[in-house]
């Protein structure tokens, strides 16, 4: 048996975080679980998991369900194609495979939403099945205890790492050895300030040998992020504030938000600005500048957007408004909104 695989599953024994999905061998919740994951950390996505599968305990509740329910059970997590392959993986398992998740990678793989990284997963840890998991911890991983310093996302790279990961996996407890190396690169072997004073693989990592294990894993190209304006002017008329769904295939698709100024630059906006602005917009002339919010950011993976949100208040619903409906104040948080819109909810009011 490996020496690497022997080490990192006795340090799991030893150190592994009791955590729910861990507790069973439905491949459903395991996928479920996988799925969360692949959006957020441990800590916040717990939470999410478990109310998840109290809501829905079988496939079949999550095939079943309300599209707009599942959205707003998903809501905070970002990233709304997930969602979206979620529901639609859920379905297809209920109807062509009779609700029974298949157990071999391949079929796995052809499910949407579920790539190399997840079906590795399913397979191992629902199935015992002898596949590596390869996701960004076991990258890190791999990359300093062999020294590799070929850049992990080239054609070339991936294929190397894809051979040490399934050299080094223990095939026999492959569900356990996947567990265990992901755990120890989330815990031991950190981005950032790894525990290598504690790591029971530091005689023989190569990174530590060679001083490298902050220059490693490589990457080739840095992401580069767009940055984004939008202005949101919340126009109220008496209890109702208007909303609209975004249908185009930018960011947050089938999510609600509200009147849009989508700019490419900074701007400032004082009363006048902003009236003048809607004005030329919606042919209303009464409005009454009643709040401007700070700056809040979201980061997504390709881009940065910063938002502002200025409320005012409208003698009468513009008739030029013909898209998106009016919601009354009180029933606003029944929809589901981006991130960055509960953001502005949770700091700015009381609603
Ligand atoms: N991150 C992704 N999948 C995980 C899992 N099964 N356990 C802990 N962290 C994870």
């Amino acid at each position: 048996m490996k020496e690497i695989a022997q080490h990192l599953i006795a340090w799991y024994h030893q150190n592994k975080r009791d955590l729910p999905w861990r507790n069973t061998q439905d491949p459903y919740k395991i996928w479920l679980s996988e799925i969360i994951l692949q959006q957020t950390r441990v800590e916040q996505g717990t939470p999410y998991y478990l109310h998840f599968i109290e809501t829905y305990p079988t496939v079949f509740d999550l095939a079943n369900a309300k599209d707009e329910t599942v959205f707003k059970l998903w809501e905070g997590l970002g990233y709304y194609n997930r969602c979206r392959n979620l529901l639609a993986t859920a379905k297809i398992i209920a109807t062509n495979f009779k609700g029974v998740f298949p157990n071999d990678y391949e079929t796995l793989l052809t499910l949407k939403g579920v790539g190399p990284y997840t079906a590795a997963a399913i397979a191992s840890f629902a199935f015992n099945a002898p596949y590596a998991v390869l996701d960004g911890n076991v990258f890190r991983v791999i990359a300093r205890y062999e020294g590799i310093d070929i850049p992990t996302d080239t054609t070339v790279g991936k294929k190397i790492f894809e051979e040490r990961a399934a050299a080094m996996l223990d095939k026999k407890r492959a569900g356990l050895y996947n567990q265990a190396i992901m755990d120890f690169g989330a815990t031991v072997c950190k981005p950032m300030a790894p525990h290598c004073n504690a790591c029971p693989l530091q005689k023989t990592c190569v990174a530590h040998a060679t001083a490298q294990v902050n220059q490693l894993p490589i990457k080739e190209k840095q992401l580069i992020k767009t940055e984004r304006r939008f202005y949101y002017f919340l126009l109220q008329v008496k209890d109702e504030i208007w909303v609209t769904e975004r249908k185009h295939k930018d960011i947050w698709q089938g999510l609600f938000e509200f009147y849009l100024l989508d700019a490419g630059k900074k701007m400032l906006w004082n009363e006048v600005a902003a009236q003048q602005f809607l004005k030329e917009q919606l042919g209303l002339s009464s409005i009454k500048l009643l709040h401007r919010s700070s700056e809040i950011k979201q980061t997504l993976t390709h881009q940065i957007i910063t938002a502002q949100f200025i409320r005012v208040s409208l003698s009468k619903k513009p008739a030029s408004l013909t898209a998106g409906k009016w919601q009354k104040i009180s029933k606003l948080k029944a929809l589901p909104f981006p991130k960055l819109i509960h953001q502005y909810f949770s700091e700015t009011f009381i609603w």
